[in-house]
């Protein structure tokens, strides 16, 4: 086998997928096995995997769990999470469980308001300038109503205009924002493309010049907002809640705990994003950027003791997800995750997707608080060193338990107590 080893490969992106990963594998050495693992796409098929991203030559597969024992908004709800990371499924069950009697979750959303930035520079009178495409409303409106007719029809559309004037390192620029509703839509495309009609005009106005003409991810104009109660018999008592309470107070304080804590949140909410094909990365940057929107970079989420000393726990965070965008509507198993969940709005979609974040973040504090996060993290990591060591079937679960009763979970020790297994 020949093994090319220049990255130059021309008409790379022309080539079908089996064509592109005979390539790759000639450069990396993979070997036929390997070769045949990438090309298995799964439920995704691969000529769709290839019209979503460039130069496809398969796939990654990670795990779809579903959390139970979830409300919200007094309705049962399975929840469908696409992570690699164990502990994060069962974490969101025993939250769940936990203030199911109690009532489960309350959510609300500000409103599927997305904005579009168009930043202009070399603008001799900024603030006069400002003024002038303020007066431009009902120009702005139409030219953006008329870019998308069909959100038009679903009741989307502009809703507002904002000019601000930011002082940066390069001078005085003026930044236009678009506040557009997407309903269904997380709205990226939308908005980028009433961004980029309007420029044109938005320079005319000001007598700048245009460069950027793109969506903000601080989507704070679409916040999800969820709440629930646990009541204290169900989390083992008020030392339980007051550590809770103070993790929180720790995380609001403290940004090295605050990302760590924050990250938790995450574990749960990009889970269900990336089942639901939405993006991942869009609702991370809003979540962090809305993190710090103080100057301080602090928790997503609350905890307070109730009037009657119970535990009360809330978050809000920026929510752009959507129903009708690329990868949603297109991949297999986000259709069948919103089919789970049971949405047919991308506000329900937002508003349990907060739910989750709450019950993450509830469950890791909470473990943190009492026996430490590696009591429970370790029997599922127990399962993965057992893999790797090569147990297969019910050696996996047998191997597992022993390395959690010795208190070692290591690949080696993993290893031994296999040998030790098959020698019976
Ligand atoms: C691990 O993926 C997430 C946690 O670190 C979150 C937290 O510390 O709150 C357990």
């Amino acid at each position: 086998m020949s093994h090319s080893r220049s990255s130059r490969i021309p008409g790379f992106h022309r080539k079908p997928p089996r064509e592109r990963l005979q390539i790759v594998a000639d450069f990396a050495g993979l070997d036929a096995a390997a070769a045949a693992r990438l090309a298995d796409t799964g439920g995704l098929g691969l000529d769709l995997a290839d019209h979503l991203i460039e130069n496809v030559v398969g796939s990654m597969n990670v795990p779809l769990g579903i959390a139970t024992n979830m409300k919200v908004d007094g309705e049962d709800v399975l929840i469908p999470m696409a992570t690699e990371e164990s502990s994060v499924v069962a974490a969101v069950c025993n939250a769940a469980r936990q203030c199911y009697e109690a009532g489960g979750f309350t959510t609300s959303l500000s409103g599927t308001l997305m904005i579009a930035q168009i930043q202009t520079v070399g603008v001799a009178d900024p603030h006069a300038a400002r003024l002038r495409i303020l007066e431009r409303v009902h120009d702005v409106k139409a030219v953006c109503d008329g870019c998308d007719p069909v959100l038009l029809k679903f009741g989307g559309g502009f809703r507002d205009l904002e000019v601000r004037v930011l002082d940066t390192l390069s001078g005085p620029m003026v930044v236009t924002h678009l506040i557009v509703d997407t309903r269904d839509a997380m709205g990226a495309n939308a908005v980028n493309t009433m961004a980029e009609t309007l420029a044109p005009h938005v320079a005319q106005w000001t007598g700048g010049r245009v460069y950027l003409r793109i969506l903000s991810n601080l989507a704070d104009r679409r916040l999800a907002r969820a709440r629930a109660v646990w009541p204290l018999e169900e989390i083992g008592g008020d030392e339980v809640r007051d550590g809770i309470i103070g993790a929180y107070h720790f995380a609001a304080a403290d940004p090295y705990r605050a990302a760590t804590h924050n990250k938790g949140i995450m574990n749960g909410i990009s889970a269900v994003v990336l089942a639901t094909g939405n993006d991942t990365r869009a609702v991370e940057a809003g979540a962090h950027a809305y993190a710090a929107r103080n100057g301080h970079y602090g928790s997503l989420t609350r905890f307070e003791r109730t009037a009657d000393g119970q535990l009360s726990g809330s978050i809000e965070i920026p929510m752009a997800v959507g129903l009708i965008g690329g990868a949603t509507k297109l991949h297999p198993t986000a259709q069948a995750s919103l089919k789970i969940l049971g949405v047919t709005s991308a506000e329900r979609l937002a508003r349990i997707i907060a739910a989750v974040g709450l019950a993450q973040n509830f469950s890791a504090l909470k473990a943190l608080a009492t026996t430490g996060i590696q009591k429970g993290h370790m029997a599922l990591h127990a399962q993965n060193i057992a893999l790797m060591a090569g147990a297969v079937g019910d050696e996996v679960d047998r191997v597992a338990r022993t390395l959690v009763e010795r208190g070692t979970v290591r690949q080696d020790v993993a290893q031994a107590v296999l040998e030790e297994l098959r020698r019976g």
